[in-house]
């Protein structure tokens, strides 16, 4: 995935596309670059490596251009360099062009330019559709260079295959961008004599808060005092303007070191928020508006299935162990890479979830897309606004989290864990919950704000266990029941943050395989609340106790744990059930960032990783 931003305006573009980039990096870190209409033609910088370094490379005094592109990259196709790094320009000089998605046909497209006497200095898919568009325009004789330009964008997006969220200029159209996507996000920002494109409403809030979410196969045109929005094949469309729930400082690491750190502490707000206005006036059950169900249709769901990718896929199983246990109904849960290819031949009444914090992974999306094609009725529970799946879906619940900037996830994915306890109270009050017992989950649930605060009281003693555990190359996560998904979440945190080798599973797992691994090189984190798996769970302590392994134990106040039993002992304070798997989740969140800092690793920007997958 990569972040692309547009300005056309009064003010100089170079600064603005640089603040920009600096909050779309998440998206993308490889490389990064600019273009700004200048004279005849472009000026266009780029490089190798962070936005830093195109900053250094820029000086915007000596770009006064009120009109200009950028773009930070997550390599798809074509090394990490800086011939490969976007904008790309058609080899005429007359187009420049960003991109975020991939163009699939590119390689036939490229022989058709080549015979054409187009040249490349890209391995590139973008640099294809640069030059597409030049020798489109070149052929259009009609109409004054605006109107070509335009038709040139459309006329050579009906010939590509694949993904696009771009933003171009035309030398001949200075002042003038064009952006359109198919399957890659684009949002259009709103200002007073000033128009701005943005692949997240991240980069936009600091010049605007009144966005246009383009829908796929939508076509935007800005100049500084205008925009006008129509589908490719040339259908006007009536632009509808939102405002963002929130400011530019919610996009700022304010006074902590990273983005991972502030959102971990930003979860009891993050709790509050998924909560807010979501309980009955009596507090016997949470309620949703955004489900588009009604109680008698949600009454007759007799099966649900769960998808999502990553942590997301880990909240999908959570949502299993709550949901069963609360409402008694049954769950699939599906990786949703998997899920869209794999034709399974669901119950005629399942209900599908999709979770995604960005609302915008291509497999999310896609098993989106295949449950509609089916003929299932398909929620998404999504932290960004007006993303695509959160569009696409029947309807869902909004996560309201804030904007979450560091690519390992924390406070969505709680999120995710506080929204599935409240969905399974709310389907099991429709089903075998009583009154009374719904009042006492409900109680139970509003406590997870002040739980989560009580947990992040401990991140000093976490940051100790971080220390004794930074240089191990290998560690398990364990747990039961519904401690065995955020054994899974522990482990892939510290893996996409620490780049240490972790694996999560089932504790019973461990003799199956997994504790031939075990011994004074690798530790074993077990996750020991009290619950009525614990003493299972003590025993697999000893058994790897026994053979020399290091141990980290995450309790709660009330389990009975005998003393000296671990190596390092973090003790939550005793949990409601529901909000267990949530408070649960920082002590986790915590110890790999501690050890990830320790290890001198970019813990907001991972090596390989970026924050939302839009690429297959
Ligand atoms: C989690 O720490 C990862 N960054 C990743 O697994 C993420 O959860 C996954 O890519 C799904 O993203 P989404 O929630 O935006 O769909």
């Amino acid at each position: 995935m990569c972040g692309i931003i547009g300005y056309t305006g009064e003010r100089p573009a170079a600064p603005i596309l640089l603040d920009g980039l600096r909050r779309l990096e998440y998206r993308g870190y490889d490389s990064a670059g600019l273009a700004v209409s200048s004279g005849a033609g472009f000026t266009c910088v780029r490089e190798a490596g962070r936005v830093s370094a195109l900053a250094d490379k820029v000086a915007p005094s000596s770009l006064p251009a009120t009109c200009g592109i950028s773009h930070t990259r997550w390599a798809t196709h074509g090394a990490v360099t800086e011939a490969n790094a976007h904008p790309h320009l058609s080899s005429d000089g007359c187009i420049a062009l960003v991109h975020n998605g991939v163009i699939e046909n590119h390689l036939a497209l490229r022989e058709v330019l080549l015979a054409e006497k187009f040249s490349f200095v890209s391995e590139t898919d973008t640099e294809v559709l640069a030059n597409l568009i030049a020798l489109l325009y070149r052929g259009l004789d009609e109409g004054n260079p605006v109107d070509r330009f335009t038709e040139a964008v459309r006329l050579a997006l009906g010939r590509v295959q694949g993904t696009y969220g771009i933003a171009a200029l035309c030398r001949e159209a200075p002042g003038h961008i064009i952006g359109a996507r198919l399957g890659s996000p684009l949002i259009l920002g709103v200002g007073a004599g000033e128009h701005l494109l943005a692949s997240d409403a991240a980069a936009l809030v600091s010049s605007t808060r009144n966005v246009v979410y383009l829908k796929d196969r939508e076509v935007v045109h800005l100049t500084p005092d205008r925009f006008s929005l129509s589908t490719i094949s040339r259908q006007s469309v009536s632009a509808v303007v939102s405002k963002i729930a929130w400011s530019v400082e919610d996009t700022e690491k304010g006074d902590f070191s990273h983005f991972m750190e502030k959102e971990i502490f930003e979860q009891p707000a993050a709790l509050e928020n998924a909560m807010r206005g979501r309980f009955a006036d009596d507090e016997s059950s949470p309620k949703f508006g955004g489900l588009n169900l009604t109680p008698p249709e949600l009454r007759r769901i007799d099966r649900l299935l769960f998808c999502g990718c990553g942590s997301a896929w880990h909240a999908c199983l959570s949502a299993r162990y709550l949901i069963e246990r609360y409402a008694r109904i049954p769950v699939d849960v599906e990786y949703a890479s998997e899920f869209r290819y794999r034709n399974a031949p669901l119950a005629k009444d399942t209900l599908v979830f999709v979770l995604s914090q960005s609302g915008e992974t291509i497999d999310t999306l896609a098993a989106l897309r295949e449950a509609l094609a089916k003929g299932y009725r398909v929620l998404a529970i999504v932290n960004s606004v007006g993303s695509t799946i959160a569009r696409e879906a029947e309807g869902g619940i909004y996560q309201h989290a804030g904007p979450e900037i560091g690519v390992a996830s924390t406070k969505a994915f709680t999120s995710h864990l506080m929204l599935a306890a409240m969905l399974a109270v709310y389907l099991g009050r429709m089903r075998d919950l009583s009154f009374t017992e719904g009042c006492r989950l409900v109680a139970g649930l509003r406590r997870a704000p002040g739980l989560a605060r009580q947990a992040l009281d401990l991140a000093p003693a976490i940051r100790s266990v971080a220390d004794r555990f930074t240089h191990f190359d290998d560690m398990l996560f364990l747990g039961r029941q519904q401690m065995f998904p955020l054994a899974l979440e522990g482990a892939l945190k510290l893996k996409e943050i620490a780049y240490i080798h972790a694996e999560g599973y089932p504790a019973a797992e461990l003799k199956h395989g997994p504790i031939a691994l075990v011994g004074p090189q690798c530790p074993c984190l077990f996750l020991a609340p009290n619950d009525e798996v614990l003493p299972k769970v003590l025993s697999n302590v000893q058994e790897v106790k026994a053979r020399g392994a290091p141990v980290i134990l995450i309790s709660t106040a009330d389990a009975p744990i005998p003393d000296g039993l671990a190596d390092e002992h973090i003790i939550l304070p005793a949990c409601p059930e529901p909000v267990l798997p949530v408070i649960a989740a920082i002590p986790l969140q915590l110890l790999s960032y501690y050890i990830a800092v320790n290890r001198g690793c970019d813990v907001d920007k991972p090596r390989n990783l970026a924050k939302s997958v839009t690429v297959e």
